[in-house]
């Protein structure tokens, strides 16, 4: 029932479920032909994180001139999409219901398919966009609301082995840059200090869990809190680049046994922390001395964006996975399936 362009098949995606309001028309769920991000980082930068409702009211304002940026962008119509791909969760609950009730809209009045996609599996589908990773490969969802190791057999086969405990890598960054005195989204902020910063200076405290996939943050965070308040003297520098090491040792190590405990020698990362310039080099240091494949997204498709969301789309659209007009958007939405 999909429309194409000459073998071309057009998915439009529209990912609101967080502080980003992004549209994006994808080909055949690899070529991006436009992918327009309106950020609210200035709007919440001031309250050192995301506040909702100011979240949903930007998206209405936006969700509309985005959409037509886009697709005049990519020199389309209505007629050329096959289907919408939208986020329906997990995110914040106000955001979500804007994406997802406008893209239920679009698809009412243009006659075209709604494909759902988990959010998260976005992130991971964040790769096909640039790269073609042979299946099976272990995917490291890092962002500011989830940690999760999965290992991903095919398109829509997802199964989770590891994830956070408490906070997400993210949301620790977030905080963490908080108490240093910096505004919201806090990961770019450490990751630019840290470049000036010793990354030996404080020892703070990586949780193993015993060795399971699980990750833990909350306890580091507390730690860096009570380390700052103890040495009010300390270079901010120094906090940032000791906090950030123990966060990417703990992210590499556990990525990396995954991948070796499983028999995979590829591994993917995904979500805004992947953005991270030392995570990004020693996930790719350690894997190469073990002859793993490392698949990283360029730094645009990292963070939130709709191009991910029409690459997952694509493949549930030729499922023909679609969703009708009673498709309601979910804060918590599981991905896949789980250990324990
Ligand atoms: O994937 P994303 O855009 O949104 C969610 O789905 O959560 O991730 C946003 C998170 C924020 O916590 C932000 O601080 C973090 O990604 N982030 C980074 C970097 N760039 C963004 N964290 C560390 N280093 C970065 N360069
Ligand atoms: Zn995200």
């Amino acid at each position: 029932m999909g429309k194409s362009i000459a073998e071309k098949t057009l998915i439009l995606g529209i990912d609101t479920s967080c502080d980003d309001t992004s549209v994006s028309v994808v080909e055949n769920g690899s070529r991006v032909i436009s992918n327009v991000v309106s950020s609210q980082d200035q709007i919440h930068k001031k309250y050192g994180g995301i506040v909702p409702e100011l979240a949903s009211r930007k998206h209405i304002e936006m969700i509309l001139p985005v959409t037509e940026e886009a697709m005049k962008e990519a020199g389309v119509n209505f007629n050329d999409i096959a289907a919408i791909s939208v986020s329906y969760g997990p995110g914040l609950i106000g955001s979500l219901l804007v994406g997802v009730c406008f893209a239920k809209s679009l698809s009412f009045v243009h006659n075209v398919p709604m494909v759902p996609v988990n959010h998260l599996e976005g992130h991971i589908c964040s790769i096909f966009l640039e790269a073609m990773p042979e299946f099976p490969f272990v995917a490291l969802v890092v962002s500011g609301g989830h940690t999760s190791l999965y290992i991903v057999k095919g398109y829509g086969s997802y199964h989770e082995i590891g994830r956070t405990r408490d906070d997400a890598a993210g949301e620790a960054y977030d905080k963490v840059a908080k108490l240093l005195g910096y505004g919201y989204p806090g990961g770019p902020v450490i990751d630019e200090l840290s470049l000036s910063g010793n990354k030996d200076a404080i020892v703070f405290p990586r949780a193993d869990l015993n060795g399971s996939f699980d990750f833990s943050f909350s306890g580091l965070k507390t730690s860096v809190l009570n380390y700052t308040k103890k040495n009010p003297g300390t270079a901010k520098e120094d906090i940032a680049a000791s906090f950030q090491e123990a966060v990417v040792d703990v992210l590499v190590r556990k990525a990396v046994s995954a991948a070796e405990s499983n028999n995979i020698r590829r591994i993917v990362l995904s979500g805004g922390v992947s953005a991270n310039s030392a995570l990004r080099g020693t996930i790719q240091h350690r894997s190469r001395e073990r002859g793993i494949d490392v698949f990283l997204p360029s730094l645009h498709y990292c963070t939130d964006n709709a191009a991910m969301i029409a690459a997952a789309g694509y493949h549930h659209y030729l499922n023909g996975d679609f969703a009708d007009i009673s498709l309601n958007p979910k804060a918590c939405l599981p991905l896949g399936s789980a250990d324990g």
